[in-house]
């Protein structure tokens, strides 16, 4: 008599899991239309900061993969324009535009914003990719360059997450994903504006999480551990601690920058609508892990 009872509860399970998978899609009309692919961005556009290289450009690549139209933002016009090109050569396909603009300039955050949303017609997912970093001892770190790193790791994305959110609101539906640092929850020497820039990123993920929410918008954060991109070409020429990074990665090696596609196609997708204000750390086990020779 067993049997049947399994039976009946199993079909009961598989009943309420269809019913909770149909309930929390937006896309879905009937309980028999085929689930949304769960990662297929097709139709969404996207803005990503600092797309010309680096980081950006790899994040750029992988929601244009899944099918994203791609505004890619930088600084200088012909790096995007060679970044564009970049991409089209890995996704043919790809509907990419470039947008020129300095994210500590608001008129011009606020600008590009308005020009996404009127050339693309919606605005759907921001990733706050942009930064910048400066080193010196606490003695000698001028006031200057510890505003114009905030201005840019920490102003700009505030600004442009407020501009976007605006658009995103009225489609009730949305995806912010800011691009942290392991540094945002550890401290290092010599580094005050970039450490206190990316607690600072933690700390407005949060805030924006718990405000955009109930309607239909996320914010999420990504925080990368060590990779080989221009910002961290002083590090990787400093054979010392370039090796110290294997060291202390349970990986044994930096991160490829390819390595953080799939982490920002995961949060801008219809599979993560339920994680907001999240962290996720791609740093090859590093920050969770304490590594002593003997
Ligand atoms: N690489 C790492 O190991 C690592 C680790 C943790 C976190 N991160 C974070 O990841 C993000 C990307 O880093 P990355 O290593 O890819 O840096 P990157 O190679 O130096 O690239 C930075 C990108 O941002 C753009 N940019 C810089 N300042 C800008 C501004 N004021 N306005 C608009 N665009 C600007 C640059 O283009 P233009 O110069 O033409 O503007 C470039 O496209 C940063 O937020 C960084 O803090 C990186």
């Amino acid at each position: 008599m067993l049997r049947p009872l399994l039976l009946r509860t199993a079909a009961a399970s598989a009943a309420a899991l269809a019913a909770s998978h149909a309930a929390a899609s937006p896309r879905r009309s009937g309980t028999d239309a085929p689930p949304p692919p769960l990662f297929d961005l097709t139709g969404r556009v996207a803005l990503v900061t600092g797309a010309s290289r680096g980081l950006g450009h790899a994040i750029a690549v992988g929601l244009a993969e899944h099918g994203a139209h791609v505004v890619m933002c930088a600084r200088c016009p012909h790096a995007l324009e060679a970044a564009r090109a970049a991409l089209l050569e890995a996704v043919p396909r790809a509907r990419v535009s470039v947008s020129a603009f300095d994210v500590r300039d608001e008129a011009a955050c606020v600008g590009a914003v308005a020009k996404v949303e009127s050339e693309c017609g919606r605005l759907d997912i921001l990733v706050n990719n942009a930064g910048v970093n400066e080193r010196a001892p606490l003695a000698e770190f001028s006031t200057a360059s510890f505003r114009g790193v905030i201005d840019a790791n920490v102003v700009g994305p505030f600004v442009l997450s407020r501009e976007c959110a605006k658009a995103m609101q009225r489609n009730g539906w949305g995806r912010i994903i800011n691009v942290g640092s392991i540094m945002g929850t550890l401290g290092r020497e010599n580094l005050h504006a970039y450490v206190a820039s990316k607690h600072a990123v933690t700390g407005l993920t949060k805030s924006m999480a718990a405000e955009l929410g109930a309607n239909g918008v996320t914010v999420n954060c990504i925080a990368p551990g060590y990779f080989k991109t221009d910002l961290t070409q002083p590090l990787q020429l400093n054979s010392t601690f370039a090796n110290e990074v294997c060291s202390q990665t349970p990986a044994r090696r930096w991160g490829a920058a390819r390595e953080l596609a799939g982490p920002a196609v995961f949060l801008a997708s219809e599979s993560a609508s339920y994680v907001n204000g999240a962290t996720l750390v791609v740093d090859g086990g590093m920050s969770s892990t304490f590594h002593f020779s003997e």
